[in-house]
């Protein structure tokens, strides 16, 4: 994967609901890695474009602020700029992360509707739907609650179980109960436009067919929802909140549904890049080039919408890129428990970041990434991986070799003289490893790829301890100088690899051993320190955290 014609790639990643705080489960679910899988990309020279936004309409955001008593903008206006504080904060680098609130997104989802209708997918369909007679309006599915059909879970809601993964329509559950009252919702007529889905189970499942190197649970889970059979859904929703429709024949109040829309943003969101850039067409490049890539990043409940849904509507709308891979997530768990924005488990990510630096935080995460199965992030473990892993390996190796410049050399890189034959080998696992964390990396192994990356901070700290500078400095400044000219050579080398997970630090030590990266971060290659080059200051890399665990 090093050296190739630069390639086009979406990092799309799911757009949260601008309805509360963000907690590690979404960090580690989907916004890390999708950094970390962006910058790895962009490390190899492809033109990365990584978009988002706050999702802001339908029925999550009108739940929360009839809770608080204000108006749906008001709840959107409190949670997007803390989004946003949480991306500088963590080094999540976005291209753009807009908002479904944006004039392009309206005029895309619109356009989305009318291309669809032209095409024969969407029609008109006199539905009943739940109505809350004491509240005295029609209710969407996120107001309706009940006991999953399914898996027997009592609190369900009406668009999905929580408990099983299933999507769900409010008709399906048994003793249906209003959010809004609590009481039992009737059944009234409305007219509503429906999507004709059931049109796609053999396109849908051929493509499934056809994909290679997904994760198995999100295969599985695809390939198993569209064999069941997909059926016609309503596309729009008695709710004011939302992308109203471009036409206006079924009355008024209704919008289109929110989780219809808020996939559009893959779409809406590289427009809205292109028009601030002041490239309007540049979006295409992603979009409608059969050589792009796109991979979507997102938490296994939006596995549906990803895997099944959005590629749905790329087919019935035609002309646009089907995504390239979906490596969803599975939960992250917090003593067991999931964390979920709704439901209100685990602390914000502003706790965190009061109390660790972002790389540390992003290390603990990396490792934890639940790509195959559910993993548990406790306080506790993040602790015990930033102290005895972190800092004991790999801060501990760039201190103590920055230190020893600095003693024997006057903190200028020595030029090394010959090499011995663990000086070769040392030498030469690096472009190994960093093949090997590559390829961990292009196949969205993130995990996997940060265990190799650090296995190599590991391996330099054997290195030093056969070699003892220390030691050999007392006789020998030839050799000693040798010997960390190689170490520093091994640092970098690890420090490239860390880079996609750790970038505010490794960015550090290369500029400190005098290696300059382009804006898009390190350039994925062996570096060479030279001799000769005087090391800047560069100070500890990581502090060790003292936590009281209590608090
Ligand atoms: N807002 C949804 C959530 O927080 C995710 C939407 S992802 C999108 O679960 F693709 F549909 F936008
Ligand atoms: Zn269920």
């Amino acid at each position: 994967m090093t050296h190739h014609e630069p390639i086009k790639v979406l990092v799309a990643v799911a757009w949260p609901y601008a309805q509360g705080s963000l907690h590690l489960g979404h960090m580690a679910g989907a916004y890390i890695p999708a950094d970390i899988y962006a910058r790895y990309r962009r490390s190899l020279g492809d033109d990365v474009l990584m978009v988002s936004g706050s999702d802001v309409h339908g029925t999550p955001i009108t739940v929360k602020a009839d809770e608080m008593g204000v108006t749906p903008a008001e709840i959107v206006d409190k949670y997007h700029p803390e989004f946003l504080t949480y991306w500088k904060d963590l080094n999540v680098d976005w291209d753009l992360f807009t908002t479904t609130g944006t004039d392009t997104h309206k005029r895309v989802v619109q356009d989305f509707f009318t291309r669809l209708l032209e095409n024969g997918y969407l029609y008109p369909h006199m539905t009943e739907q739940f109505y809350d007679e004491q509240a005295s309006r029609f209710l969407p599915d996120r107001y309706v609650e009940g006991t999953c059909p399914h898996c027997g879970y009592l609190d369900a809601r009406g668009d999905q179980c929580d408990n099983c993964g299933k999507t769900l329509d409010p008709i399906d559950l048994i003793d249906p109960r209003s959010k809004l009252s609590g009481t039992t919702p009737v059944m009234r007529e409305t007219e509503h436009y429906y999507w004709r889905l059931s049109a796609f189970n053999e396109p849908l499942l051929e493509w499934l067919e056809s994909r290679e190197g997904w994760r198995p649970h999100v295969i599985n889970f695809a390939k198993g929802m569209v064999t069941e059979g997909l059926h016609d859904r309503a596309f729009t929703r008695d709710l004011e909140w939302g992308i109203p429709l471009p036409i206006d024949d079924i009355g008024p109040g209704k919008s289109i549904y929110v989780w219809w829309e808020a996939v559009m943003g893959y779409l809406s969101a590289p427009q809205e890049w292109a028009k601030l850039q002041g490239t309007p067409d540049a979006w295409k490049d992603w979009w409608e080039n059969p050589d792009a890539e796109s991979v979507y990043f997102v938490g296994k409940d939006n596995i549906p919408f990803h895997a099944i849904y959005w590629p749905a509507l790329i087919l019935g709308h035609g002309g646009l890129n089907m995504p390239t891979n979906v490596p969803a997530n599975q939960y992250v768990t917090f003593g067991g428990a999931k964390a979920s924005k709704s439901r209100g488990v685990g602390r914000p990510v502003g706790w965190y970041l009061d109390r660790f630096e972002p790389d540390a935080l992003r290390y603990a995460i990396a490792q934890t990434l639940p790509e195959s199965n559910d993993s548990d992030l406790s306080d506790g473990e993040i602790v015990r991986r930033v102290n005895e892993e972190l800092v004991a390996t790999w801060g501990n190796l760039v201190n103590r070799v920055v230190a020893m410049t600095n003693r024997y050399f006057d903190g200028v890189v020595p030029t090394p003289g010959d090499l011995n034959d663990a000086d070769t080998v040392a030498l030469a696992s690096r472009q190994r490893a960093l093949d090997e964390v590559s390829e961990n990396l292009a196949a969205v192994r993130l995990r996997a790829g940060i265990a190799r990356a650090m296995q190599m901070a590991g391996d330099a700290n054997a290195y030093l301890n056969d070699l003892a500078p220390w030691i050999t400095a007392k006789t020998d400044m030839d050799r000693t100088g040798t010997t960390l000219w190689v170490a520093h050579q091994l640092i970098a080398a690890t420090a490239v690899a860390l880079a996609p997970y750790l970038p505010e630090t490794s960015v550090r030590v290369l500029e400190a051993q005098g290696i300059e990266s382009p804006d898009s971060g390190p350039v994925w290659q062996v570096p060479t320190v030279t001799g000769g080059t005087q090391l800047a200051a560069l100070g500890p890399l990581f502090a060790k955290v003292e936590l009281d665990l209590e608090d």
